[in-house]
């Protein structure tokens, strides 16, 4: 029998459910909780998907138009919120691709601020009510790119070892309450994520398909497990940091993403 209690999907918020991975949670939760909020710059896209949930789950879905850049925006969004949080899917971030002098500093200073310091403040913001109740939890984004240094990813991997660091880290705080801390660290999903991070592959890669990869994470979730590394190649890619010396590490990097292009705004 699971030493876990059963997982609690009443009142799931889910950001950057405008787009990709976090519009798929959306979906796929949808047929479990009580209720969602979705959040993101996109008010338009939130209304739509509102919409679609409510006419075919019955359930109610609040959308947030939020840009957790904002100055106080985790704050607000945490005072909008009506209840308590059952689950947090921690999701909205982007990268920038390519040799650190292509995007002016603001850029980077973005990156670091939506992927580390929002999620965090996120995280933080719920975790006293999340821990109040067995069967509460959280699902952190990260990335295999969280496994190593990667050059021409450079800001965006550091902002995923964070994510990978902090989750890891809570999930053993998390443990004697039953509270599940779930780290998602997908590969390559066709999302619009590869359109931000202004980058395109020169030869079609393995993209897993956005559905497997949140039904892989709910499946770990719901297992109790802290980490979710869908796919057998992303498996096996996250293995060769733990065993290869950082030169070789950066070497075969490098070598991967130079299969990759930039491409213009
Ligand atoms: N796709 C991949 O290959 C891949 C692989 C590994 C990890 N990931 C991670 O997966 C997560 C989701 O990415 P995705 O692939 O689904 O990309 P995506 O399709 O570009 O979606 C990103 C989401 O984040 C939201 N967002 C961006 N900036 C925001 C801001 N300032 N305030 C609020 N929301 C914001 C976007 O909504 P608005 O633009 O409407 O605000 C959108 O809903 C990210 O953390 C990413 O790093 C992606």
């Amino acid at each position: 029998m699971s030493r876990w209690p059963a997982p609690r999907y009443g009142h799931c918020l889910i950001t950057g459910a405008s787009a990709g991975i976090g519009r798929a949670f959306a979906r796929a939760l949808a047929s479990r909780a009580e209720r969602l909020t979705i959040t993101a710059r996109r008010g338009e896209r939130l209304a739509l998907l509102a919409e679609e949930l409510e006419g075919r789950h019955g359930i109610a879905v609040t959308p947030v138009t939020c840009d957790l850049l904002a100055t106080g925006a985790v704050r607000d969004l945490l005072g909008r919120l009506e209840g308590e949080v059952d689950l947090l899917v921690n999701n909205a971030g982007f990268g920038r691709f390519g040799p650190l002098e292509r995007f002016p500093w603001q850029d980077y200073q973005q990156m670091i601020r939506l992927n580390v310091t929002a999620m965090a403040e996120l995280t933080f913001g719920v975790w006293k009510s999340v821990r109040a109740r067995p069967g509460r939890g959280v699902i952190h984004v990260a990335s295999v790119a969280g496994f190593q240094p990667l050059p021409g990813f450079a800001v965006y991997a550091a902002t995923k070892a964070f994510v990978r660091s902090w989750s890891l880290a809570l999930s053993a705080e998390g443990r004697g309450s039953g509270t599940r801390v779930t780290c998602l660290s997908p590969g390559p999903v066709a999302t619009e994520f590869g359109e931000h991070a202004r980058m395109t592959f020169d030869n079609p890669k393995p993209f897993m398909p956005v559905d497997q990869v949140v039904a892989a994470a709910l499946r770990g979730y719901e297992a109790g497990r802290r980490e979710v590394v869908p796919g057998l190649v992303n498996k096996v890619l996250t293995w060769g940091p733990r065993l290869l010396p950082v030169g070789v590490q950066l070497a075969l990097a490098r070598r991967f993403l130079s299969t990759a292009s930039t491409s213009e705004d």
